[in-house]
């Protein structure tokens, strides 16, 4: 007894220290980064810089400020012009970001929830711009100091669910929506859209990003920016590169391969770089072979700007980096959201001569050309008033055709006459989006009780009030997190078991039952195997008794997958009838679901990555920080300018391995012939599609194919046609196949074909050659292989390359 009484004594004391630590750590993290806005005028002594000057438009668009404003002349030529009218110190002032607490301030004129400004220069009629995060939404804050009315943001559905949809022109409209919002919030630049490859499958990030493919994370990414800046609100396309660990995100050393590096990380970014031009793009806060990726010139230079033809500017991510000089001399231009730190070592650095003035030139070009293009240059007088309505629409409609039909033994779609009981925590508090910056505020989110509700479906009392009971007596943990501690807790209510009697009752008062998994995750720490990736032990236990409970009464049951990323379901998805994964599909998600539920949309979402067997069976998992938790938020409030000794250095936290190359997802499973639980572009239909008269033909350095797509079932759809390539008589290593090109279809009627045409590139099908440090298309033999799953590739041609 004494022995408990002292450990805990032991422990509140600790926990209290901790705090305590804690609390002063970040006080003090925050004192020395986080400027008050009259500090940071003062500390740089730009007098001219006050606290309206800076906040120059109010919240209701009021200018007070006069933009320089010469749009006679092209943009490089006013970019030069105010170039030249800038002094020194005003041009060094522009390289970082005027702090967080200028951007976040609930003070009159700032927009709260804002992350980071490009800072103003007032003198020559430079306005602030503001920064935002992405990628599921806008994230502002809801509720202003003195106001009265709310601020909210549509949540849309989450990158994963969107790239889900393999339907790009989609995309756009989800984009050119999010891109109003922002507009109408006086927000310039969205952080986002994420295009980091779905590594492994418990980074708790994945959700926010789009696939373990290169391609369909460049083509979804590139559609999302062109929709958002079609409203002239720049896109900052993060996190730049190989960012696919939250472990220790801020100082782990990626040891990657340049063919892993160009093929697969790089890839995604280099497809949004050409087909979007993105006005930023975010650095990543890792190293990549031993450099941050904000001080690598051979990144941020000579791959992204020499290479790719990038036009835009570089932003760290939130006090990414270490030496602010390195990072402007390597092509970081900006430093957010900006220190005085850093402005401090960028002025001693320009005047010993480590960052030239011709460096600076080039950074703040770049800066100003974003800030020229920017509405605030037009004094666009925002509304804080963006449709709302109309963008719940969009996200409904966008959710609905992203989520994926696992399994339907013709259970789905059900008759809304049907008494449904719902099962399950997540079934009633439904998860609309992942947590951290990813998070949205958005007014509400429909729950799968309130969406089979809003569709007229009768619900079973006895279930929900056992959920009721459940709440009340677990009240504490059913407090929704804010802040930090949503951060670093992500909202994970207690799950509920039902009794044999009480599931007995339940089966005999309905007609059918619904089970929901939930999962959430988010920026700062990764899943973990048990009880995440993998079902818990109560999860498991209640699917078995709920199927076999309701089975013998000759009903069926449906799980339903609200989750953000991977789980494990191959050992229990012969039980229900029916799996929709229904991802995170934002605040909407309940109406989606029902939506694809009911029939009243027939399910045309595709995976994105493999559901695999077992956690291990990915490559990556040799090498991946298994143990979970948070980032060290010691270190990176602390960090030590001494590198650690070599060996003191700790696998997968320190520095990670990337020993399985280019083997990420199907890549992988493909190439060491594993069974998978359901494979990359998997997703079934209520109706049956054939893929029929596949033409190929090579003219102009093009494949050209031409596919018949016919519904040859009872309901309208759509369908994803999927073009993989092969090799068979390839000289070097190389996957089995890989995904090339998609195209989603219309919705078809019953009966209705339609003739899809693909173009793609034969430089597509290069690989990148180490020896030679070039992009090589190898000569003979290819065959394209196209179906609607990358293991359901029933329509094969080949062609020959002669020359290499
Ligand atoms: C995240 C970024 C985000 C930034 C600003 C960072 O911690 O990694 O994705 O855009 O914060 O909120």
């Amino acid at each position: 007894m004494n022995k408990i009484i002292k450990y805990l004594l032991f422990s509140v004391g600790a926990l209290f220290l901790l705090l305590v630590l804690t609390g002063f750590g970040i006080g003090l993290y925050l004192n020395s980064t986080f400027l008050s806005f009259e500090e940071e005028a003062e500390n740089i002594e730009i007098k001219e810089l006050t606290l309206d000057s800076l906040n120059y438009l109010d919240r209701n668009g009021n200018g007070k400020l006069d933009p320089y404003e010469d749009d006679r002349n092209p943009l490089l030529d006013r970019v030069e012009d105010l170039l030249n009218q800038m002094t020194l110190e005003e041009k060094i002032h522009l390289l970082k970001g005027s702090g967080m607490s200028s951007a976040l301030r609930m003070g009159k004129t700032a927009i709260p929830g804002a992350v980071g400004t490009l800072a103003p220069t007032p003198r020559l009629g430079i306005p602030s711009l503001y920064l935002s995060d992405g990628p599921a939404g806008l994230r502002i804050s809801p509720n202003r100091e003195d106001e009265d009315r709310t601020f909210y943001c549509t949540a849309f559905p989450i990158g994963t669910l969107i790239s889900s949809t393999w339907n790009t022109e989609l995309v756009y409209q989800i984009g050119t929506a999010m891109g109003k919002e922002a507009l109408e919030y006086g927000i310039d630049v969205i952080l986002g859209p994420g295009a980091n490859i779905h590594r492994h499958p418990l980074c708790g990030r994945n959700f926010e990003y789009y696939s373990e493919d290169p391609l369909l994370t460049g083509l979804t990414g590139a559609a999302m920016v062109n929709g958002i800046e079609s409203q002239g609100v720049g896109t900052s396309v993060k996190h730049f590169v190989a960012n696919n660990q939250e472990t220790e995100r801020n100082f782990n050393d990626v040891i990657i391969s340049d063919r892993a590096m160009r093929e697969i990380y790089l890839k995604g970014f280099e497809i949004i770089v050409k087909e979007s031009q993105p006005w930023a793009i975010m650095s990543s806060y890792n190293k990549v072979n031993g450099r941050y990726v904000a001080e690598s010139k051979d990144l941020l230079t000579d791959i992204l700007r020499d290479e790719w033809g990038f036009k835009g500017l570089v932003m760290t991510d939130w006090f990414g980096g270490d030496q602010p000089a390195s990072m402007i001399s390597a092509g970081n231009d900006l430093l957010e959201p900006g220190t005085k730190i850093q402005w401090d070592a960028l002025i001693e650095a320009s005047e010993n001569g480590l960052l030239t003035e011709e460096k600076i030139n080039t950074s703040v070009r770049r800066i100003l050309s974003i800030i020229l293009q920017s509405k605030k240059m037009e004094n666009y007088a925002f509304t804080n008033n963006p449709n709302l309505e109309k963008h719940a629409k969009i996200s409904r409609k966008s959710a609905t055709e992203g989520m994926v039909l696992l399994k339907n033994n013709g259970t789905l779609p059900i008759q809304k006459s049907l008494n449904v009981a719902l099962l399950g925590v997540t079934s009633f508090e439904f998860i609309g989006g992942g947590t951290g910056s990813g998070d949205v505020n958005e007014a509400y989110t429909v729950s799968l009780e309130e969406g089979l509700m809003n569709a007229g479906f009768e619900l079973n009392t006895l279930s929900k009030r056992l959920f009721e009971i459940h709440k009340e007596s677990n009240k504490k943990q059913f407090i929704k997190p804010d802040g930090l501690s949503a951060v670093l807790n992500p909202y994970f209510p207690p799950r509920i078991t039902y009794t044999k009697e009480e599931l007995q009752e339940i089966v005999a008062s309905s007609d059918i039952g619904i089970i929901t998994i939930g999962r959430n995750s988010g920026e700062g720490g990764d899943r973990v195997k048990k009880d995440d990736f993998l079902l818990s032990d109560k999860e498991k236990n209640n699917i078995e008794q709920v199927c076999s409970a309701f089975h013998a009464a000759d009903k069926k049951v449906i799980v339903v997958l609200n989750i953000g990323g991977v789980i494990e379901t191959a050992s229990w998805k012969e039980k229900p009838d029916a799996i929709l994964l229904a991802w995170q599909g934002g605040q909407e998600g309940g109406n989606s679901v029902v939506d694809i539920l009911s029939g009243k949309v027939n399910p045309s979402g595709k995976l994105p990555m493999t559901f695999p067997v077992n956690l291990e069976d990915h490559a990556s998992n040799a090498n991946f920080p298994l143990e979970g938790g948070m980032m060290d938020l010691t270190k990176f409030l602390f960090p030590s300018k001494d590198e650690k000794p070599e060996n003191d250095k700790i696998k997968n936290k320190d520095f990670t391995n990337y020993d399985e190359g280019i083997y990420v997802g199907y890549r992988h499973f493909d190439k060491s012939e594993l069974e998978v639980s359901f494979s990359f572009g998997y997703g079934l239909s209520y109706t049956e599609f054939s893929l029929s008269d596949l033409t190929l033909s090579l003219e102009n350095h093009r494949l050209k194919l031409g596919v018949t797509v016919t519904n040859e079932g009872s309901v309208s759809g759509k369908e994803v046609v999927q073009v993989y390539s092969s090799k068979p008589d390839t000289s070097i290593d190389r996957p089995v196949q890989e995904l090339r090109s998609f195209a989603k279809t219309q919705s078809l009627n019953p009966d209705e074909s339609v003739k899809i045409k693909i173009e793609i590139p034969l430089s597509q099908l290069s690989y990148w050659s180490e020896e030679t440090s070039k992009w090589v298309l190898e000569k003979g033999m290819y065959i394209i292989k196209v179906g609607n799953s990358s293991r359901d590739t029933f329509l094969t041609e080949q062609f020959e390359i002669n020359e290499e």
